[in-house]
């Protein structure tokens, strides 16, 4: 395996792999972009040609085309090399290699693959199927339509299933495991399905493999207190707050699209899809998680809610929101106005409006104006406060000021108010917390800050075209403290030959060269010319000596303290001969300050 990895990486080069995923630009000797792992608007993700790792300096996350694949796609290590090894044109020695988990979680794959294969064909092709068929026929879904999402149907009897499966050498206990089955209330020894009788929609990772399922009743259903969807259980696969239904067949459109339609059920994502409206996703319910914000933001930065239009009321659907504008996307709402229930019933009934409208979407904070307008009555005190209690939740998380402070002058006026008391009423939902005021109190805080400031010398100095001149030069100015960062120095500066970041990398002991990648990628993100390199380097060695010459002052006062009461004078003299050259030197170096 080692061996197959290190081959991989002979063959990819770090920037054609991240460049599949993000459009990356060329800035210096590295790479830049939006980091897809954190919501940016300026670009601090940086990707080394020469080290072939990538970082970002805004969330940290760093590493090499594996680490990025892993985390791009949510996958675990097996499934990037997979990916990786497809790239490389690398052929893997087959499953051995997987561990114990992995090879479960495969076997579950397999499994469930079958069962959406089994109900899509009784759907389609056998007389148990006949009934789910005419219904969902009925609600305009094509048949082409079920074969792409391979929509199914499980029959009442559960046993036609599951002998299938068992004679297909799956077990009773990696059967449970799918979630699909369950042992029988009445007689152990029987599994029943739990989605018998239903209308099953399989649910999908982005990478098409089937995770669970999702089943409907039947108008046709004998029992009508049943609910009317049910879902997979959280399995060692399948976990509801990371699906988003539909976006395996969605995923290119929405990239197209630069947006995605959020929706709220299956039949919501599914006759938009069919109608060509393909940019679109399912959240099956009316709140969405921050893992699918973060997977949707791997596409686009643009979301459309297609939610039921009184989420604005909604709690969850208020945090969603919030957390999406944080991550940085732009939200918008479709409207469908009171004629239709969903976008099925809207797609189905006038698919041009349906379209119309998705052309048309409305800034999300003005929807929920509008809203809370439509609901309440801005002309009477008790509408306005209503109206605020709606509104301002919603307005106080917007993270861009300007923007906020728009939709807070719209209000005001919507209301007939003043602005000024709309903010102080935001106020009062969104009391700040107080202020952390930032000084170097504690010891802990004061090797905070040498630290930081050691780095970025490090980090300034690697920035240079050529660091092992620099270094030589600055070796006698400073003395780094932290072992770490003076061991690098040290090698950079008694550096014979020309610098390579690689091979200096390479010579460094292991713990160390993921620390010189760091500032060596630090460097390039900072991006001075020569000029101000050296302005900054200066600057830094100064607030460097300045901390360390009043932590002198302060341990050499408590020493003359301690002579004192010794009536050491020639010790108290000697200190005071130290103490004011350090006096000196703090002053010289206030009047060089820039
Ligand atoms: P709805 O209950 O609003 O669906 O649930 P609907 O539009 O009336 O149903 P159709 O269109 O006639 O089939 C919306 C979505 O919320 C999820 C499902 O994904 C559903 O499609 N849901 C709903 C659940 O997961 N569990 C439930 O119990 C109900
Ligand atoms: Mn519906």
């Amino acid at each position: 395996m080692e061996s197959q990895v290190e081959e991989i990486k002979k063959k990819l080069d770090v920037v054609d792999v991240i460049g599949k995923y993000l459009p990356l630009k060329k800035r210096g000797r590295h790479f830049v972009a939006c980091c897809p792992f954190h919501g940016e608007k300026t670009p601090s993700f940086t990707v080394s040609p020469e080290l072939q790792i990538f970082k970002c300096f805004g969330c940290g996350k760093a590493g090499d085309i594996f680490t990025f694949v892993q985390e791009f796609d949510h996958l675990d290590f097996r499934d990037a090399l997979e990916e990786l090894a497809k790239m490389a044109g690398v052929t893997l020695i087959k499953d051995e290699h997987l561990s114990e988990i992995e090879r479960h979680h495969k076997r579950l794959v397999d499994l469930n693959y079958e069962v959406a294969k089994f109900y899509n064909y009784i759907l389609t092709s056998h007389p148990l199927g006949k009934l789910a068929l005419d219904y969902i026929l009925n609600r305009g879904t094509t048949l082409d339509t079920i074969k792409l999402f391979k929509i199914g149907y499980s029959p009442a009897n559960s046993t036609l299933i599951t002998s299938y499966l068992l004679k297909k050498n799956f077990t009773v206990d990696e059967l449970i495991a799918t979630g699909t089955f369950g042992h029988s209330q009445y007689n152990q020894r029987q599994l029943y399905d739990r989605f018998q009788d239903r209308l099953v929609f399989p649910l999908c990772d982005f990478r098409d493999r089937v995770l669970g399922f999702s089943g409907r009743i039947l108008p046709t259903s004998k029992n009508p207190n049943l609910a009317k969807y049910i879902n997979s259980p959280e399995t060692d696969l399948y976990h509801k707050s990371q699906m988003l239904f539909g976006l395996n067949l969605a995923k290119e459109s929405i990239k197209k699209a630069k947006s995605v339609i959020v929706v709220e059920g299956e039949f919501d994502m599914v006759s938009p899809y069919q109608n060509g409206v393909s940019n679109i996703v399912a959240i099956k319910g009316t709140a969405f998680t921050e893992d699918q914000l973060h997977l949707l933001k791997r596409y686009t930065d643009t979301l459309i809610l297609g939610l039921d239009s009184d989420f604005a009321g909604n709690n969850s659907a208020r945090k969603s929101i919030a957390l999406a504008d944080s991550l940085g996307f732009d939200i918008s709402v479709l409207q469908l106005g009171e004629k239709y229930k969903d976008p099925d019933e809207a797609v189905r009934d006038d698919p041009d409006f349906f379209k119309k409208q998705v052309e048309s979407v409305v800034p999300v904070w003005d929807f929920i104006i509008a809203s809370a307008l439509k609901t309440f009555d801005p002309t009477t005190i008790r509408g306005k406060k209503e109206i605020l209690s709606m509104v301002l939740p919603f307005l106080v998380k917007i993270t861009n000021s300007v923007v906020q402070s728009d939709y807070y002058h719209k209000l005001a006026s919507e209301i007939g108010s003043d602005v000024d008391a709309v903010i102080s009423e935001a106020n009062k939902v969104n009391r700040p917390e107080a202020s952390v005021v930032t000084t170097l109190h504690t010891s802990s805080e004061k090797i905070n800050k040498v630290e930081q400031l050691e780095d970025y010398l490090l980090s300034l100095i690697f920035s240079s075209q050529k660091p092992h001149l620099l270094a030589p030069k600055i070796v006698d100015q400073i003395e780094f403290t932290l072992p770490r960062f003076k061991n690098i120095f040290t090698n950079l500066s008694v550096l014979t030959t020309d610098f390579n970041p690689k091979t200096f990398a390479d010579s460094l002991s292991p713990e160390l060269s993921p620390v010189f990648n760091n500032l060596y990628l630090a460097g390039t993100y900072l991006n001075l010319d020569s000029h101000h390199r050296l302005l900054e380097i200066k600057k830094t060695i100064n607030q460097l000596l300045t901390i360390s010459l009043k932590q002198r002052q302060v341990d050499i006062s408590s020493q003359i303290a301690r002579a004192e009461s010794a009536r050491d004078d020639t010790l108290i003299n000697q200190l005071e001969l130290e103490y004011n050259s350090i006096l000196q030197q703090l002053s010289s170096l206030q009047s060089t300050k820039t």
